[in-house]
């Protein structure tokens, strides 16, 4: 099952280059060093249409630069703005677009020098643009498979830095779960523990327990897995075990789903052609779910602070 693409149509203001400018106005050369050798970091940030306040809520805003910052540090980038100027331009370029649906924010800062060789001593370049995104994935129960490709383990290719070049290892995998008709794949790392799915992590529950694979599981530490782990403290009363977790606790959880922007909180309702628990959508997910698009979309003021809000003019300035 092919996943949906979300695009630009070029007229969207963007920022690149130290500057505001519209999307179709931008020509990278073929030679840029990202391009050729995938030394690029990134991020993704969800902002959420409030149709009865009239605002897109940028959800985790602050905490997504504070990752980018750390991807950046190992990849050897210096930023050329702080976390609050990136948040700030980003807000810029949101009020500018002014989109009125719910949309995808992707900061990218990468080698972009046109030169031939493999080295990390090069100038960064920083582009942020926006593209309309509603649901990345179902939400209703996915089919799932373990994959037979390995997550990078963190002394290859770290998995917690946010590398464009990584996702290679997320290509590969989601792209066989496809061709195999699953609708997503889950990685172990190369010791044969579950470690999370394609741009996902995993949590299950098992004997009352909420699991997810610890930091050390090559994973991305993810935002959606904190929030997560939040709302399940404080509105259930489950304290998360992060601990390692084997392969077949998979076929032996209760529920399964998976976290991230993108993703959201996504039920996994089978794995390896074996339901998941009574194979629908169990009551942990689903409570979670239900809160998380609340605090999201900043219907819970309890959860104020987990979003930013921007006010959208019904006329956007093209
Ligand atoms: C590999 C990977 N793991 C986990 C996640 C979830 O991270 P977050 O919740 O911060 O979006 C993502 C998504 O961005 C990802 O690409």
């Amino acid at each position: 099952m092919s996943r949906k693409g979300f695009g630009s149509s070029g007229e969207e203001w963007c920022y690149h280059g130290g500057e505001l400018v519209r999307m179709g106005d931008v020509r990278l050369s073929p030679a840029t060093h990202a391009l050729n050798y995938g030394t690029g970091v990134f991020e993704g940030i969800r902002a959420y249409w409030n149709e009865s306040k009239g605002t897109l809520q940028v959800l985790k805003l602050r905490e997504h630069y504070e990752r980018f910052e750390k991807s950046c540090r190992i990849l050897h980038i210096e930023l050329p703005h702080s976390v609050d100027e990136l948040c700030d331009i980003t807000l810029e370029i949101l009020k500018r677009n002014a989109p009125r649906e719910d949309t995808y924010i992707r900061p990218l800062a990468y080698k972009g020098a046109e030169v031939v060789g493999v080295k990390l001593q090069l100038p960064p370049e920083l582009s942020i643009y926006t593209v309309p995104m509603g649901n990345y994935v179902e939400l209703t129960g996915l089919r799932c498979c373990i994959s037979s490709w390995r997550r990078t383990p963190d002394n290859a290719i770290p998995a917690r830095a946010k590398l464009t070049g990584s996702y290679i290892n997320t290509a590969l995998a989601v792209d066989a779960a496809h061709r195999a008709g699953y609708d997503e794949a889950i990685f172990l790392t190369h010791d044969g523990y579950v470690s999370e799915a394609s741009a996902a992590n995993i949590f299950l529950i098992r004997k009352g327990q909420l699991i997810t694979p610890d930091v050390t599981a090559d994973i991305l530490e993810g935002i959606t897995r904190d929030s997560v782990m939040e709302l399940a403290a404080k509105e259930l009363g489950m304290q998360t075990v992060e601990r390692r977790v084997g392969r077949t606790e998979l076929y032996a959880a209760d529920e399964v789903f998976l976290t991230g922007t993108g993703f959201q909180i996504a039920p996994v309702t089978e794995i390896d052609d074996r339901p998941v628990g009574t194979g629908k959508i169990g009551p942990v997910a689903e409570k979670l779910q239900e809160m998380y698009f609340r605090a999201a979309r900043g219907e819970w003021p309890e959860y104020e602070h987990w979003t930013v809000a921007v006010e959208v003019a019904h006329q956007a300035a093209r």
